[in-house]
């Protein structure tokens, strides 16, 4: 595949590392205007260094915008001209509504609006997806693209908003969480680095359980809470210091605040 990551910043990078990890490309573009951070790409054979995006455009098929929301309109007006029917536009950016993509790059354009997050580097992406009516034909293209980066689904573009919060603002919901065991096992009287790896591994666990499984939480959650135990003690301890309604008002304000700053 030939591919264009336009803006290869921290996202961007991130999704060429899966890429690359996953041998799914022939040739791969990576822009930015300052490309010196991009040392280290520069002796991979398949990967060309550029500031040029029309270049990239004009050189690709698959054309992956990640560049932040204020950069797009700079971005969309360079390359639009150089767009045409043989391209697959997939945005990454934050926000940005299909009907501004369709009025940046035209309604006859093949167009994805994706959010992926940051777990696209190891291959773990969480990335749901929505197409405009022409970008239909192309969804299953982008689908295999980051089925092999990690997971996607297909998605109302209505919901897009309520999925960054979940799935991209995600992965640093679970850090926190993460942390804040590891710090509970400290306490406990663990060394901080045995902690972390603890609580990472029994976090592993847990998500296996529930894929190999196809299980709900609550009923993994059965199996290891004896009547009168520690399990369920510390449980209703967690929930009476307000555990999931911390994390559905969290998931909440994260949404009320990303619907204040998108674009429509
Ligand atoms: N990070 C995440 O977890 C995540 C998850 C989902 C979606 N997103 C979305 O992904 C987008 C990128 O996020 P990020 O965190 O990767 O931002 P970032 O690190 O700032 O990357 C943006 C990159 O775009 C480059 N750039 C700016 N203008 C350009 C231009 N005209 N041509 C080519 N490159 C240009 C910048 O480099 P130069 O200044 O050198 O040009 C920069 O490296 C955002 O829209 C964000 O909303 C991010």
């Amino acid at each position: 595949m030939k591919i264009a990551i336009l803006g290869a910043g921290n996202l961007g990078i991130s999704i060429a590392n899966g890429l690359l990890t996953n041998n799914m490309i022939t040739k791969l573009y990576l822009t930015k205007r300052k490309t010196s951070t991009l040392e280290k790409w520069k002796n991979i054979p398949e990967i060309i260094i550029s500031s040029n995006n029309i270049e990239a455009v004009e050189c690709s098929d698959i054309i992956i915008l990640c560049v932040q929301p204020s950069q797009f309109n700079k971005i969309s007006n360079e390359i639009t001209e150089y767009l045409n029917n043989r391209h697959t536009i997939i945005s990454t950016i934050t926000g940005l509504s299909l009907n501004v993509l369709e009025k940046a790059f035209g309604k006859e354009k093949h167009i994805v609006r994706s959010m992926p997050n940051t777990a696209i580097s190891v291959g773990q992406s969480t990335t749901c997806l929505c197409s405009n009516d022409t970008g239909k034909s192309r969804l299953e293209l982008a689908e295999s693209i980051f089925n092999n980066l990690g997971k996607s689904f297909i998605i109302n573009e209505k919901n897009m908003q309520a999925a960054t919060v979940l799935c991209a603002s995600g992965i640093a919901f679970w850090m926190r969480l993460i942390r804040s065991t590891a710090q509970g096992g400290v306490q406990l009287g663990f060394e901080s680095k045995e902690a972390l790896k603890m609580s990472i591994a029994t976090a592993s666990g847990a998500i296996s359980l529930l894929v190999n499984n196809k299980s709900h939480p609550e009923e993994e959650i059965d199996k290891v809470t004896t009547p009168n135990g520690c399990t369920i003690k510390g449980l209703i301890e967690m929930e009476h210091q307000g555990l999931s309604s911390a994390l559905i008002s969290g998931l909440v304000s994260s949404f009320e605040k990303i619907n204040k700053i998108s674009i429509k």
